[in-house]
């Protein structure tokens, strides 16, 4: 039997985790830099946390979870996303009590049951970020703007900001009665979630990508008309402080998108070149949340990007050998003995700091001067038994060709200084 990783999951081996370790210690020196501390939940959490949190009519919730009972019978979920985890911890840890804002960023696997395709996975992984105690918009039009600075450092161009407001519960009432009666003529024609989502859910008929249901409905009237006053300055206000950043946004009255905890602001990024599953990135805010959790009234905002579409758009638009591992210096050794000086000086050299690695296999000087090759090594250095009568290496610079000797005991100070 040949064993394979489940559908819809994947290996990142050596050759891609250049990529990835990229991707992640640009989203740490980001983070990091704009005042945001790093939290790790669980991988899997109470079943419940997701169905308060996300919303039981959401579709992660209905369909796309990993649920099962543990040995002790309680019912357990891999998490789908990272929100509801960091404001059950936000409770949990009394983070309230602690100076406000909080501001946290996570990298991580996240698990739904969808159905694989290219950029869309069932063990996907997230970068996120999520601002607590935050009623006013400074912390929305941050986190619309911090990925950006992450997609800019990893050459990821041309990514559209979608945004919207919802509302909130008290101007979302008004708007769902209008939407009702804008789809209650055509209600026979709408497909089979719409006609589930008319009675439970009217919003998420805005984002139904069913031909069926785009041919048979009339335009909606977008919800700007309906938002409250404090919704509407909100929103007026966030887009003053966007603006002044210079960031470009596309008004999108229909993206409501698919997690029912989202209060006012929500947006998304989307990215050529990488299919259709072209959603980089999204987030919104959540004012009642924290509450959902047994907390105070406290705001929160936050944002989740998509890091297989990342690597997908780094691909796509930067060049890949910047994330390549390479080495520093690759050890040929020529004999029995040059072997045994090549092994002590690799550790030496890597005590140093230097990474170096050498000949384990007893191959011939060609196959290793290929191998050095693909490891991209910056520097060979070659032992033969000449070299070790005269206690020193011949260190050629793989780019340029040039070939010196270089005395052993030098070694380590003059590749330092050739850094
Ligand atoms: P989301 O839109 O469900 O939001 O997911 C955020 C991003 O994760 C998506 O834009 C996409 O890039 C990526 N993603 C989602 N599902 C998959 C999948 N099956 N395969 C590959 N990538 C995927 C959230 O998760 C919210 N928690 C975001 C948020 C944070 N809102 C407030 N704070």
């Amino acid at each position: 039997m040949e064993y394979s990783a489940p559908r819809g999951t994947q290996d990142i081996t050596p050759d891609e985790s250049g990529i990835w370790q990229y991707l992640e210690a640009t989203v740490r020196e980001t983070m990091a830099r704009c005042g945001y501390g790093e939290i790790r939940t669980p991988i899997f959490e109470h079943t419940e946390v997701f169905e308060r949190g996300v919303g039981t009519t959401t579709d992660i919730v209905e369909k796309e979870m990993y649920t099962f009972r543990d040995r002790g019978d309680r019912s357990i979920t891999l998490r789908p996303e990272g929100t509801a985890p960091v404001i059950r911890a936000y409770v949990e840890h009394r983070m309230a009590a602690r100076p406000q804002p909080a501001k946290m960023y996570y990298i991580g696997p996240m698990f739904r049951y969808e159905r694989p395709q290219a950029g869309r996975f069932r063990q996907f992984h997230q970068f996120g970020m999520e601002v607590v105690g935050v009623p006013g918009p400074a912390a929305d039009a941050e986190v619309i703007a911090t990925p950006l600075e992450v997609f800019r450092a990893l050459g990821i161009r041309d990514v559209v900001v979608n945004l919207n407001s919802i509302g909130c519960p008290v101007c979302r009432g008004a708007y769902r009665e209008a939407l009702r009666q804008v789809y209650q003529p055509v209600l026979a024609e709408l497909c089979p979630s719409c006609q589930g989502r008319y009675d439970r859910n009217p919003l998420r008929l805005l984002d139904c990508k069913s031909e069926q249901c785009r041919a048979s409905v009339p335009e909606p009237p977008p919800i700007f008309g309906y938002l409250c006053p404090e919704c509407a300055s909100h929103f007026a206000e966030l887009r003053l402080l966007l603006d002044g950043l210079g960031i470009e946004y596309v008004i999108n009255s229909r993206l409501v998108r698919g997690l029912d905890y989202y209060t006012r602001t929500t947006f998304e990024y989307n990215v050529g070149g990488i299919g259709s599953q072209d959603a980089i990135g999204g987030g919104g805010r959540y004012d009642g949340l924290v509450e959902q959790f047994g907390g105070q009234s406290v705001p929160g905002v936050g944002v989740a990007c998509g890091m297989e579409r990342c690597v997908l758009a780094m691909k796509a638009e930067a060049d890949d050998s910047r994330f390549a591992r390479g080495i520093t210096v690759y050890l040929v050794s020529l004999g029995d003995a040059a072997r045994a000086k090549a092994f002590e000086l690799a550790f030496d050299l890597r005590a140093h700091g230097i990474s170096a690695d050498f000949d384990m296999i007893g191959r011939g000087l060609k196959a290793q001067m290929r191998y050095a090759d693909k490891l991209s090594a910056r520097y060979v250095a070659i032992i033969g038994d000449d070299e070790l009568e005269r206690g020193a290496v011949a260190l050629k610079d793989m780019a340029s060709g040039s070939q010196q000797d270089v005395p052993i005991a030098q070694l380590a100070t003059q590749l330092l200084n050739n850094r």
